[in-house]
């Protein structure tokens, strides 16, 4: 399948006569981006789910996300266009990990990133995402123990942010940010002095960013940790003229759209999601054709995450 002409006209009027309105992740290829009703960040896409009037929701992204929609939307035909696009982040912990966790630290708030299955949130009292983690984690109160699962990374900038050393953070990552690594990031800094950092909270460079920063090597207004819809508010607002980027590379097609005349680099020109990529301009149209992958959440989990995932939605701009 070529995505042409003829390929958007057929996933259009296959979408309308579906009353389908579909949403693609910022990391998708340019084309779904392209295609899609909304381009966007994790946060962002699942505020358009639970608002849509649609009756039927093609998420073109990675499984969580879908499921995600799905426990919002009960009511509503959720598809993916290949449910096998999964997420190393959010295998790295099971509902039964989780529960043995909680049984240790007894009276903790439990937040999941959005990038955990359907059992796991679940087992969470208040979901979040990178553009909000701070501000999920800030409407605790103080005295109470935190854990915040699973990625390592965001939770040591929430940890940073928030100042609380009452956050206990689980081991997990992704493999496509946590490859994106400190001397990489010194090395693009030091041959583009100039530029702008965006670099999301998953990244393994995160610190080594903030140690640029704290050096002096790199001026600390040029650092920015960021979700991919701030990045792309911050390509809007930025005086700078060049931007290394340091999150996985379907990024760049939004950050040129949005801010045609700066030069936007990746840090780690290899960081590509393989499940990301799953959703394919064929992969597309099967869906739309053939109203599949569908994607089922057992009712009584879906009852039991609908909470946590509802006040994730609720909390940050
Ligand atoms: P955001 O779009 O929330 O920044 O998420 C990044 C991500 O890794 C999604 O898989
Ligand atoms: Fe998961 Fe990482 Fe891919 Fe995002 S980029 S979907 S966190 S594996």
């Amino acid at each position: 399948v070529t995505p042409d002409a003829a390929w958007a006209q057929e996933v259009r009027e296959l979408a309308r006569k579906r009353d389908a309105v579909l949403l693609a992740h910022n990391y998708q290829l340019p084309e779904i981006q392209d295609i899609a009703d909304h381009t966007g960040d994790s946060l962002a896409l699942s505020r358009i789910a639970a608002d849509s009037d649609a009756s039927t929701i093609v998420f073109c992204g990675v499984h969580f996300m879908a499921e995600t929609a799905k426990i919002l939307s009960p009511d509503k035909t959720v598809l993916i266009p290949d449910a096998r696009a999964g997420c190393s982040l959010a295998d790295s912990i099971t509902a039964d990990q989780l529960r043995a966790w909680k049984a240790e630290h007894p009276g903790a708030v439990v937040v999941s990133y959005v990038n955990t299955t359907a059992d796991v949130k679940a087992e969470t009292d208040i979901c979040c995402t990178s553009s909000n983690a701070v501000d999920v984690v800030r409407s605790i109160p103080e005295d109470r123990e935190v854990l915040f699962l699973p990625d390592q990374f965001l939770g040591a900038h929430v940890r940073r942010e928030t100042g609380r050393d009452n956050i206990h953070v689980w081991a997990g990552e992704c493999h496509v940010h946590a490859g994106i690594n400190g001397p990489e990031l010194a090395d693009r800094a030091a041959a583009f002095p100039d530029a702008d950092l965006f670099i999301h909270p998953e990244c393994g460079c995160a610190t080594s960013a903030l140690y640029l920063a704290g050096e002096g090597t790199v001026p600390a207004e040029q650092v920015k940790i960021l979700s991919t819809g701030d990045m792309v508010k911050a390509a809007r607002s930025t005086s700078a003229t060049s931007v290394l980027v340091a999150t996985e590379v379907g990024m760049l097609h939004q950050l040129r759209k949005a801010a045609p005349e700066i030069d936007f680099r990746a840090v780690n020109e290899r960081a590509s999601c393989p499940y990301m990529k799953m959703i394919t301009p064929a992969a597309l149209l099967r869906s739309l054709r053939e109203n599949a992958d569908e994607v089922h959440v057992d009712a009584e989990t879906a009852r039991r995450a609908r909470g946590a995932v509802q006040r994730m939605i609720e909390i940050g701009t």
